[in-house]
């Protein structure tokens, strides 16, 4: 007898969607079969479509430190209900996680409270080496070569190779915040100087120009280390040309885009700029354009949400005193499944960007429907249409860029190693 049966649905199996039985023992997926068979508990999955549970590979849970704005159940909840089911959490917490002592203190906090998987990223400073070297339980280290929320930064090349070194001999991941730090700031002191406060001018403080640079110093020292680097939070068409000629190159590099640079531009903005400032600013329409085309096409591999919540009295403040950040957790996986609906994205791709190619990047035994693997699926009916708005979020921040925008896609469950979220005890445990 199987633990969990997910049966009468449609499901999405080796690239494509078919009519199947799901079957789970122990929390792995046990029998994909079209057949019948016992099992302890059965969910009714009659015209829906079960997809893998998306891993999101970049989140602020702000835990521990800002667990005003967020913290792991909050977080989770609001992961949980935007069908994803393994978040990777990023260092500038309070402590930050720079050292294995910080790291293993986060490990505990989440797994007392999340309610979906996670990884953490551990993160690099201008002097942290010894912490490289010896530091467990996380694969992947953040770089942010621009100054951001929090005091995380690493602004010296010569650092930021010492520890590409280090990450290479330990088969460990560069994810950077690639912006150039130079320029930023030089750029940022003349806007903010010139009186001018809004979203354009922010993005004029934090020009293309700076991330293409960032992009261009990451992928040079990574070309020089050896290591595996990954670029977050792609913003910008020349960041895209840089991805290319370098993937062409054979190196090993990935990147990920957020709904942010996939739906929101300068022209089309979803509310009030002082909710959309963030670190990179949305960009023209012109780069909008050219990162959704070159995410459908798997130039820029994955889709991420960069999940930053800040309160909404935080984001009434004067403007440049608003911290930058969106949340995004909870409305990903919507806004791709409606993309789907509109002919711009294929599932398979949908697939790719949030489930199969994070769980290659992070090795995990997660990221599609086969036997053997974890059982996290998010249970989505792709025809149901609603609006997206602010008081239907779990996170804690209370807030959502896409307040009012209508979708056709919607996730009806989230279920982890073969248990239903919000419906059973659900432990999410550290995927290391
Ligand atoms: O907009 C951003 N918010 N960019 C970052 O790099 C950090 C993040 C945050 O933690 O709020
Ligand atoms: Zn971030």
């Amino acid at each position: 007898m199987f633990d969990l049966a997910l049966i009468n649905g449609k499901a999405f199996l080796d690239g494509k969607v078919s009519e199947a039985n799901i079957y789970v023992s122990e929390g792995k997926i046990a029998k994909i079969a079209k057949t019948d068979e016992r099992a302890e508990k059965a969910i009714d999955c009659k015209g829906l479509l079960v997809l893998p549970g998306a891993i999101d590979s970049h989140v602020h849970f702000r835990e521990p430190g800002k667990e005003y704005k967020e913290d792991w159940r909050s977080g989770s909840e609001s992961a949980a209900a935007g069908g994803v089911t393994c978040v990777f959490d990023m260092p500038n917490t309070k402590p930050e996680t720079v050292t294995q002592k910080a790291l293993d203190e986060k490990i505990k906090l989440a797994e007392a409270k999340s309610l979906v998987d996670f990884g953490l990223h551990f993160g690099a400073t201008n002097t942290n080496y010894d912490e490289m070297r010896a530091v467990r339980r996380a694969k992947s280290v953040k770089f942010y070569m621009a100054s951001t929320t929090g005091d995380l930064l690493i602004n010296d090349d010569a650092a930021i190779l010492k520890h590409f070194r280090i990450l290479r001999e330990r088969g460990m991941l560069a994810f950077a915040h690639a912006e150039d730090e130079k320029m930023v700031k030089e750029a940022t002191a003349r806007i903010e100087g010139s009186g001018r406060a809004d979203l354009k001018a922010y993005a004029e403080a934090r020009p293309p120009e700076a991330a293409v640079r960032g992009m261009e110093t990451a992928l040079a020292l990574a070309a020089s280390a050896g290591n595996r680097l990954h670029v977050t939070h792609v913003s910008t068409a020349g960041e895209v040309e840089l991805l290319k000629k370098a993937k062409k190159s054979g190196m090993l590099v990935t990147a990920d885009t957020t709904p942010t640079y996939l739906f929101i531009s300068q022209s089309h903005l979803t509310r009030g700029g002082n909710y959309l400032k963030a670190n990179p600013p949305p960009r023209s329409e012109e780069h909008r354009r050219a990162v959704f085309k070159a995410f459908c096409e798997g130039v820029i591999d994955i889709a991420a949400t960069d999940h930053a919540p800040h309160t909404k009295a935080e984001k009434e403040l004067p403007f440049w005193d608003v911290p930058s950040g969106v949340p995004g957790v909870e409305t990903i996986v919507p806004l791709l499944l409606n993309e789907v609906n509109k002919g711009s994205l294929t599932l398979a791709r949908l697939a790719e960007a949030v489930c199969g190619k994070p769980a290659q990047l992070f090795g995990l035994n997660k990221g599609s429907i086969a036997v053997g693997k974890d059982a996290d699926f998010a249970v989505v009916d792709l025809k149901k249409e609603w609006v997206i708005r602010d008081e239907l979020m779990h996170t804690k921040c209370g807030w959502t860029p896409f307040d009012g925008v209508k979708v056709q896609g919607n996730v009806e469950k989230a279920i982890l190693r073969g248990k239903e979220i919000g419906a059973e005890k659900v432990a999410g445990k550290c995927v290391y």
